[in-house]
């Protein structure tokens, strides 16, 4: 079957395209309603889910979580846990939904993920992360992706990260993103692992070098286009942004499709993206939802804008309210409008 005909190839190679940008995984923040904002945003660049753990979908059989809009493709499930068995259960389960990527998380370093081995603490077991990647690419056909620190602890990332991309990707394995720090496990709170190990670009740069033909992605500390084209221009696969796409995502998303994927470049205001939330946001009323559970996403829409904290604070103060809906939103846009100078 020719390659543009089979789709499972096609999916592939658009999922790889959408990895030269992408949105990190975030607990409580890239849920789907962020999510389906972000599509919004930029049609091109590569979507994370939340962390969901094996166990929860396996064992504790939390099979909503998987729930997402068909817009949000190309769309990747991230996944935590160690055991081989459960991840290529939860990795089928993940395909079956219609992910067009399974990513396992090795980068968390939470103590609660600690205590179940899965995240960051996995660095320092390559072999057992080896054996889970392969058994996720038996499972599935989808592409199977690991997100990594470049260590943890007192390890020397310099002799660690080679070796831990090289024993992962002897499994064919073939796509990585790398968080640019390592995570410390004792002392340090999962936000402090954020900001306070150094970032060592540089490290993830050699990484292309010694092994050209695997998909690297960099992560951490990124925090504009420019910089995600610079890090593409050095030789580097794809670029992840998390926390700059999520507090500011007109900024890394909207311009995203024009400057990183190559398209004509996209109109669209902030009030459009605002306007264009309207429908998907009656669909979440009418299904049972409360308003602050999307709008909780949209608060950075205006980020560095004028009218921007405005924004914020209706939507902060009206969201919660018994019976808020869309017309909060068209409150929100008109008292930023009457508030411009004329
Ligand atoms: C609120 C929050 C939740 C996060 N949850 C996850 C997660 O579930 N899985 C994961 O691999 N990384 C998680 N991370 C880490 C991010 O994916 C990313 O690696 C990190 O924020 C560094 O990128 P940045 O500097 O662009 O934000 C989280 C980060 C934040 C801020």
């Amino acid at each position: 079957m020719a390659e543009q005909e089979d789709p499972i190839k096609q999916g592939k190679s658009d999922v790889v395209r959408a990895a030269r940008l992408s949105v990190a995984p975030m607990m409580d923040w890239t849920d789907r309603h962020c999510r389906y904002m972000h599509r919004l945003l930029s049609s091109r660049s590569l979507l994370y889910t939340e962390m969901v753990t094996s166990p929860a979908l396996v064992r504790g059989g939390a099979l909503h979580l998987l729930d997402f809009h068909p817009d949000e493709h190309p769309v990747a499930l991230q996944l935590g846990g160690s055991d081989p068995a459960e991840l290529a259960a939860a990795a089928r389960l993940g395909a079956r939904a219609g992910y067009d990527e399974i990513n396992l998380n090795v980068g968390c370093p939470s103590d609660r993920v600690q205590s179940g081995t899965f995240g960051a603490i996995l660095m320092k077991q390559p072999g057992l992360v080896a054996e889970c990647v392969a058994a996720m690419q038996d499972a599935v056909a989808v592409p199977v992706t690991v997100k990594c620190r470049i260590g943890v602890d007192d390890q020397d990332a310099e002799g660690v990260l080679p070796e831990f991309i090289a024993r992962v990707a002897s499994t064919g394995c073939d796509r990585f993103i790398i968080h640019a720090r390592k995570a410390w496990l004792q002392g340090l709170s999962p936000k402090e692992n954020r900001d306070i190990p150094p970032l060592d670009y540089d490290l993830v740069l050699r990484m292309k070098g010694l092994f050209p033909a695997l998909h690297l992605s960099v992560n951490g500390g990124i925090t504009s286009l420019e910089q995600a084209q610079a890090f593409l221009d050095a030789g580097l696969d794809g670029v992840m942004v998390g926390r700059a796409a999520y507090h500011q995502p007109w900024d890394i998303l909207a311009q995203a499709d024009a400057r990183i994927f190559g398209e004509i470049a996209a109109t669209a205001d902030p009030v459009d993206i605002a306007l264009a939330m309207i429908p998907y946001i009656e669909a979440h009323l009418v299904a049972g939802g409360r308003l602050h559970q999307i709008t909780r996403h949209m608060m950075g829409l205006f980020a560095g804008r004028p009218g921007g904290r405005l924004w914020r604070r209706v939507l902060s103060e009206g969201a919660s309210k018994r019976g808020a809906g869309p017309a909060l939103i068209h409150q929100a846009l008109a008292r930023m409008q009457a508030a411009q100078p004329a």
